[in-house]
């Protein structure tokens, strides 16, 4: 394992990410809400390039039996991307598949030092 500079951290601001390659790998890298994550561009599901889907949040709903209502919020805008395949969605945070229980984009640690954004390969 190598850990390599990717980028000055005040040009990736909350919510971008960007795609660079690592000793021959595409790793994605996100800020979110100021803090760090990188995965491998990989998906589990057929090995589509997960990191340049598109981020969303997602909607929590909770149900009121006596009420027989239900509400909804959408929360953590931008914590959550769409491969582009098929649509398999994965937490950024957690690296977490939601659409298939068990699975795990590739993490990376991610540090910052001197100003700038380290991902370890
Ligand atoms: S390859 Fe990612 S959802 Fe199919």
């Amino acid at each position: 394992m190598a850990t390599h500079s990717v980028v000055d951290a005040d040009e990736l601001a909350p919510g971008d990410h960007l795609v660079v390659e690592l000793e021959g790998k595409e790793i994605g890298v996100y800020n979110i809400d100021g803090d760090y994550y990188a995965y491998t561009n990989w998906c589990a599901h057929q090995s589509g390039p997960v990191c340049e889907g598109p981020t969303s949040g997602f909607l929590e709903a909770e149900f009121d039996r006596d009420q027989m209502e239900t509400t909804t919020e959408y929360v953590r805008e931008g914590e959550i991307v769409a491969c582009p395949w098929h649509g398999w969605e994965f937490d950024l945070v957690t690296g977490e598949c939601h659409s298939k229980p068990g699975v795990q984009l590739i993490s990376h640690d991610v540090d910052v030092e001197d100003g700038e954004i380290h991902v370890t390969v």
